[in-house]
């Protein structure tokens, strides 16, 4: 991995970095930029968080160098850590003393103790997250590279600076963090790297469940985030973090029918879906689409497999999941429950005739969510039949077109009833009641059945006929 060392130079141009220099040298101490920093520089990728260690005091450098950047400067202590923060500008600044650390083996808690760069660079995960640039003025933007980054980088491969076991073992967390730089960067983990992950897949029981969504949302953001999955799978993670989609795996053949691998699907739907959108909870509900198909698995000797109501199960399913693997139990879960409910409808409607109240009750139930559905359901099309892709993607536009057409004309999309249930108890003389929710039933499957205009008369004439029908009639 070649890069001028001018162009390295440009990157710890900025103030703050002369700044660094200039404190680290009053003090007497070495100080470094470290980590995804330096890395991003030579991956040529936008990085904005920066790590300094000092062989010395991390507080101390971070106080004088605040202190010399004065007005618009912010500083944070942390002292149980050690460590403390300096903002200036749009720039972030970690800064650390260099540790020489063990860990105790039932936590991720270091016992820390002064140490050398090199001490801090062997406790980093891997050889290229432990290059460093050195900041006094004598070597200003000196490498220090023991192990070899830049070949790595060249290689393309993660590897533990230590024997992986130990690295491993020392924080579990870097197992996920291996396969999340694999995913994101399109590495290779280097194989007695791999096979340590596979040795210490256990020990993953000791870091939060947070942590280890942060990095499996990391894999799902990556370009083509089956490469993570896959990894996840073979080392072992997968069936220890994340069981549901493991059960997805294999194919099952009975009087010669046999159905398709339902974790190879997702995986090729997330990757697909991937290449059109950057949204999490949308590729979440990729990963999710199909997540009750083996609770809803059977073999019918007329119709084969079926996988009958895996959208409701699995709308059903993702509080579960979601709360075990603490994820946002929020809009953002309804919205993923939304998509995997859905997530058949288009493709349904394009395998059929495509009626305007068929995609009326679609607009319906989809609301705002009508785009982000059509996505997933294109991206849901992974047959290997050209002819059966061709007919569906054809099928497709005229859904979308219709969709857009029906729109237009009826605004069903954000569907509010023309003809409220204040006003229905108000003609009436109702106090909340079932003929109130009978009437607004009555008018909106009207309305999504094209039977009447979304218009208030219109609504309001349909309304009266129907009440009369029902023995009630206006007030006055
Ligand atoms: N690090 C480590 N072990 C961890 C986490 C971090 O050794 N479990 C070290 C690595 O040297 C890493 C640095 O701390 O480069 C900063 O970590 P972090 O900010 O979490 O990650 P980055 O490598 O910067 O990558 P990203 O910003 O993509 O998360």
């Amino acid at each position: 991995m070649y890069i001028e060392q001018q162009e390295i130079l440009k990157h710890i141009a900025a103030k703050p970095f002369r700044i660094i220099s200039e404190a680290a040298d009053e003090l007497g101490y070495e100080a470094y930029v470290i980590g995804g920093y330096v890395r991003d520089i030579f991956l040529r990728r936008p990085s904005k968080d920066i790590d300094i260690v000092a062989i010395g005091s991390g507080i101390e450098l971070a106080r004088l160098v605040a202190q010399k950047l004065g007005k618009g400067t912010s500083l944070s202590v942390f002292k149980t850590f050690g460590t403390a923060q300096v903002k200036s500008g749009d720039l972030e600044l970690e800064f650390v003393g260099a540790r020489k650390e063990s860990y105790t083996h039932d936590s991720r808690k270091p016992i820390v103790e002064n140490g050398t760069l090199e001490d801090d660079q062997n406790r980093r995960d891997f050889t290229i997250n432990a290059l460093a640039l050195c900041l006094n003025k004598a070597r200003y933007g000196e490498l220090v590279d023991p192990f070899d980054g830049l070949a790595d980088m060249d290689n393309l491969v993660i590897r533990t600076p230590l024997d992986p076991d130990i690295t491993f073992s020392d924080d579990p967390l870097r197992m996920m963090r291996a396969v999340r730089f694999a995913s994101q960067l399109g590495f290779y983990i280097d194989l007695d790297t791999f096979d340590a992950i596979e040795r210490n897949k256990e020990r993953i029981e000791i870091i939060s469940k947070e942590r280890i969504a942060d990095e499996l949302n990391k894999i799902i953001l990556s370009p083509k985030p089956s490469v993570g999955f896959e990894l996840l799978d073979r080392c072992g993670l997968l069936q220890l973090i994340f069981p549901e989609l493991c059960a997805l795996k294999g194919v099952e053949t009975k009087e010669g029918i046999g159905h398709k691998d339902n974790f190879a699907h997702t995986l090729m739907v997330l990757d697909r879906l991937s290449k059109t959108t950057d949204n999490l909870w949308l590729r979440w509900s990729a990963l999710l689409h199909d997540i009750a198909k083996p609770a809803t698995k059977r073999f019918d000797n007329r119709l084969g497999w079926t996988f009958h109501n895996h959208n409701f199960i699995g709308e059903k399913m993702i509080p579960g999941i979601f709360r075990r693997m603490k994820l946002p139990m929020n809009e953002k879960m309804k919205y993923v429950q939304k998509m995997v409910s859905l997530h058949m409808r288009p493709i349904a409607l394009a395998d059929e005739e495509v009626t305007d109240s068929a995609i009326r009750r679609l607009l319906f139930d989809a609301g705002d969510e009508i785009d982000d559905l059509m996505l997933l359901c294109e991206a849901d099309i992974t047959s290997k039949n050209p002819e059966k892709v061709r007919r569906f993607l054809n099928n497709f536009k005229l859904v979308r077109s219709k969709l857009a057409e029906i729109e237009e004309k009826d605004r069903v999309r954000n569907f509010q009833p023309p003809v409220s249930g204040e006003e229905i108890m108000e003609i009436f003389g109702l106090t909340p009641s079932r003929p109130v929710g009978v009437l607004k039933e009555a008018i909106k499957n009207a309305i999504l059945d094209g039977e009447i205009p979304n218009e208030y008369e219109e609504a309001r004439l349909f309304m009266l006929k129907r009440a009369e029908k029902m023995g009630l009639f206006p007030k006055s």
